[in-house]
């Protein structure tokens, strides 16, 4: 991916004074809202959990919340008329789920529901938000992927897919609004330790030691601007290389298979 160039600006100037966080309830999303707190800027918390929204509020008096389920059509209208004229410089989205197991077991509404959320959303605020920032000339915009894109992943094919649309989108936008001044980055986790991670499957069961959430979003941050692709933590960057550039497909399905606990039987 194109490299953009570092920027003059000091962070909360550059990408300030809103970031729009979606998935911010909870897990990576969370993160990234206590981390750009603390970066000086004012979040703007999206999230269908009310109440993991409202418990964010009273640890960051600053932060605004919407509650709103992405999955919806109106997504950007809704998002846009909660705004109201607040200056939006960072879209960090995050929100993202799955459905585990065989495609063919699933429902596909559900299925429908996880692209909806995974990259209809992205796609509509993005559209909706970066016209400001363009028009400002500064900017952020940032897709959290999966390694998941690389590796490719049987038995979360639709997730494993949508994780992938963000990794081309982010890419084709680098090229598209780095030269208005925007900084575009897609950052690609791998496992990491959130709730509902924890929820869905024994975490002692893992055979890497997962990242903690707010590595993902130290990450991210620190190299906004400089770095259009970024892989938290040296084990992930070196399994996504080998993925990408040197095992052949069967062995790396293979590979994936016996790191990710999650079996037919999971679904
Ligand atoms: N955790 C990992 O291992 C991992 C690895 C690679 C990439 N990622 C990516 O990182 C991002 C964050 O993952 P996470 O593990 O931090 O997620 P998480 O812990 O499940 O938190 C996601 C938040 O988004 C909310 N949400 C889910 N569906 C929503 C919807 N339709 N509308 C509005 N809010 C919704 C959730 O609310 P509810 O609690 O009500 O569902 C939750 O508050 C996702 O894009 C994920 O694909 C995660």
């Amino acid at each position: 991916m194109s490299r953009p160039r570092p920027s003059p600006l000091p962070f909360d100037r550059r990408y300030g004074p809103w970031a729009v966080v979606t998935g911010a309830a909870a897990g990576i999303g969370r993160a990234f809202a206590r981390d750009l707190d603390r970066r000086g800027l004012r979040v703007f918390a999206v999230d269908r959990d009310e109440e993991g929204l409202s418990r964010l509020q009273a640890e960051l008096p600053r932060c605004a919340t919407l509650t709103l389920d992405l999955t919806r059509a109106a997504v950007a209208d809704v998002l846009q008329e909660a705004l109201g004229s607040r200056e939006v410089g960072l879209l960090v989205n995050n929100a993202g789920a799955a459905v585990t197991g065989p495609l063919l077991d699933h429902d596909p509404q559900a299925e429908a529901a996880v692209l909806h959320l995974n990259a209809r959303a992205p796609l509509l605020l993005t559209r909706a938000l970066a016209p400001a920032m363009v028009a400002r000339g500064r900017g952020g915009l940032i897709f959290v992927s999966s390694t998941i894109a690389f590796n490719g992943g049987p038995w979360l094919a639709n997730y494993a897919a949508t994780k992938a649309w963000n990794v081309a989108f982010a890419d084709a936008l680098t090229v598209e609004l780095g030269p208005a001044g925007l900084d575009v980055q897609c950052v690609a986790p791998g496992m990491t330790e959130t709730e509902s991670l924890a929820r869905s499957m024994d975490m002692s069961r893992l055979r890497l030691k997962p990242l903690q959430p707010e590595q993902v979003a130290a990450a991210s941050l620190e190299a906004l601007g400089t770095r259009s692709l970024v892989v938290p933590g040296a084990v992930n960057k070196a399994s996504t290389l080998l993925s990408r550039r040197i095992l052949p497909r069967r062995l790396r399905h293979a590979l994936m298979q016996a790191a990710r606990p999650v079996v037919p039987e999971d679904g």
